[in-house]
């Protein structure tokens, strides 16, 4: 069960993380409280329920990336509240939110895109496919791997597939001056591969396998499948490409 949550739901574990630290700081509280004189302040239960949280989480099986956010999680709406905020703010924020991480949730795909220099070397790994190959940019975020290639390769045939509206409408709008370059409202299990050159991703650990077993399954022999940064466990890359940046992305190709 706990297994089953740290790789399909991890949110539901800062969830629970969360929520047994409330449980545990209120407890101290109570205890606290009848034992003596000594009554933190808001400020102060809010850090310890924080840091309870970060520690819970850490021990419950969470990435490490979690650890920032459950500690500031409650301290950010103390933050928050202290404040005069309109109330469609928050409204507004949250839906700014959700549009633009839509997949975060259910696929585990949150939006961060590729950096210039991981474009770069994209296209200059290109060099060598036919002037008018096919591309799919399985995720496309806001496009800049198709524009770039558009600008690169005028007689490629240019794909993308998003499923985050607001990353939708950005990517499409992007691509819209562009005569080689489509962006579909779609998801990327959807989108037959068996048309493509050239496959492109930049997702997260968690699709890694499943898309490895769809490739298997839809690309042609001699077609390529470049992931971002991202391996397929147990599956190394035939090719990789070290592009130096600060978070020490790679391109990571597999020769079908
Ligand atoms: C890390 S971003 C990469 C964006 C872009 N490919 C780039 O390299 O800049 C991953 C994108 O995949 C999208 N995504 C996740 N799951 C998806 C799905 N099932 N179908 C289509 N898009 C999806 C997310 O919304 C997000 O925009």
């Amino acid at each position: 069960m706990l297994e089953r949550l740290r790789t399909r739901s991890p949110a539901l574990l800062a969830l629970l993380a969360q929520l047994l630290a409330l449980l545990g700081v209120a407890a101290l509280l109570l205890a606290l409280a009848r034992l003596g004189d000594w009554r933190p302040s808001l400020w102060q239960a809010a850090l310890g329920q924080g840091a309870l949280a970060a520690a819970l989480g850490h021990g419950l099986g969470l990435r490490r990336w979690w650890l920032p956010l459950n500690l500031a999680f409650v301290p950010a709406l103390l933050a928050l509240h202290g404040r005069a905020w309109p109330a469609w703010w928050f409204l507004a924020a949250f839906l700014l939110l959700l549009l633009v991480n839509w997949n975060s949730f259910r696929e585990r795909v949150p939006l961060y895109l590729s950096g210039a220099r991981t474009r770069r070397r994209l296209s200059e790994r290109l060099v060598g496919l036919p002037a008018d190959f096919r591309f799919v940019d399985l995720g496309c975020g806001l496009g800049g791997a198709l524009v770039q290639l558009a600008r690169d390769y005028p007689r490629a045939r240019l794909v993308g597939v998003e499923t985050a509206p607001l990353p939708f409408l950005l990517a499409w709008l992007r691509c819209l001056p562009h005569r080689n370059c489509r962006v579909r409202y779609r998801s990327l299990w959807d989108e037959p591969l068996g048309d493509y050159d050239a496959v492109y991703c930049f997702l997260s650990p968690a699709p890694m396998a499943e898309l490895w077993a769809k490739a298997r399954r839809e690309m042609r022999p001699g077609s390529l499948l470049i992931s971002n940064s991202f391996e397929v466990p147990g599956v190394p890359a035939g090719e990789v490409i070290e592009l130096h940046d600060w978070r020490a992305s790679r391109l990571l190709l597999w020769h079908l």
